[in-house]
Formats: C-alpha cells, structure tokens, sequence
C-alpha cells in the first residue's frame, strides 16, 4: 500500500454536504469527511538560531527585571506547531540569562527539561538535590520536580535548555505550578 498524498478537497465536497455537515458542526467542533482530503500540518523548516541576535535581547530583559529581577527567559517556537508551541511538534528550547547572585522563583511542570550550561556558574534544586554546574555541564529536571537556578558566579549565567513541553500541550495537558 502506498501513502495517500493529503490534498484539500473539504471545499469542493462541502459544497455539495455543507447543509449536513452544519447541522453537526459547532465552534469547537468541525467535520472532516475524509482525512486524507485535508492538508496536512505544515513541515518545520531547517533553522539556524543566532546567538549574537539572542544574547541582547536576554541582557535587556534581565536588566529590566520585569518578570523576575536578574533573570531573563526567551523560547522559541515555529507558528506551524500551531498549539503546540513547540520549536518542533513536539519540542521546545530557549535560553536562559541570570545575573551574577540572581535565582529564578521555585516552580515545577509536568514538561521535563535537559539543560546545557551555556555560560557562567551556579548550582539548581531540582526536588531533593542540589547540583552544582559550570559552563559544557548538561542537567536534567524530570517533569514535576520543584526547581530554582541560582548564579554563583561574578559574571552572567546562561543556560540553554530543551523540553517536552510541545507533546504535552499537544494532549492539552500542560501545567506550571509555583
Ligand atoms: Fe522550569
């Protein structure tokens, strides 16, 4: 068997059944005669993410401290993922910047993350432990543990982390406690 080329032919066909399909239809719910006559999801493009783009936007909004003093957070994501808001269906990444002696509030989600230490020193709790990390370490935090990165350093911290967070909300069941 082979597989079915996806083309969009609802527009054709919900001429002749739109009536039908309208009785069934609501704002949340849409009728799909055949799938294999809808389009099918954009392809996430190859990208390049430069850093000498990204560092100025983390030193801006750490030294506004808006969201949290010392601390900047941006993530990056394709609109083609559409709910997800992954940088991939499935994916997320971004960057984190923390001055020297900031720390993020504790917080947990049930998206796991795995972060590389992109710059700087500094240690996270990630539920009962206390790891210390350096610029090349890479960390893990499990989906659901309690966690805080604080800076020891005398210059900034940047971590670079990626998480699952796009499957999860794909299941609509994504969540941030603090
Ligand atoms: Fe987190």
């Amino acid at each position: 068997m082979e597989v079915l080329k996806r083309v969009d032919k609802q527009e054709e066909l919900k001429k002749e059944v739109m009536e039908l399909a309208k009785q069934i239809e609501q704002d949340d719910l849409k009728v799909v005669t055949f799938m294999e006559y809808t389009t099918p999801p954009e392809k996430i493009k190859p990208k390049v993410i430069k850093f000498e783009k990204v560092l100025p936007l983390l030193e801006k909004i750490a030294e506004l401290g808006k969201i949290e003093k010392g601390v900047a957070k941006i993530m990056f994501y394709s609109p083609s993922t559409a709910r997800n808001r992954g940088l991939t269906p499935t994916m997320m990444a971004g960057f984190q910047l923390l001055k020297p002696g900031a720390s993020t509030k504790p917080h947990s989600h049930n998206m796991a993350s795995i972060y590389f230490v992109f710059k700087g020193k500094g240690y996270s709790v990630i539920g009962n432990e206390r790891i210390e990390w350096k610029a090349g370490d890479v960390f893990v935090v499990p989906a659901n543990d309690i966690h805080y990165h604080v800076n020891t350093g005398d210059e900034d911290s940047i971590l670079f982390d990626v998480t699952d967070s796009g499957l999860i909300e794909s299941l609509g069941i994504l969540e941030f406690r603090e």
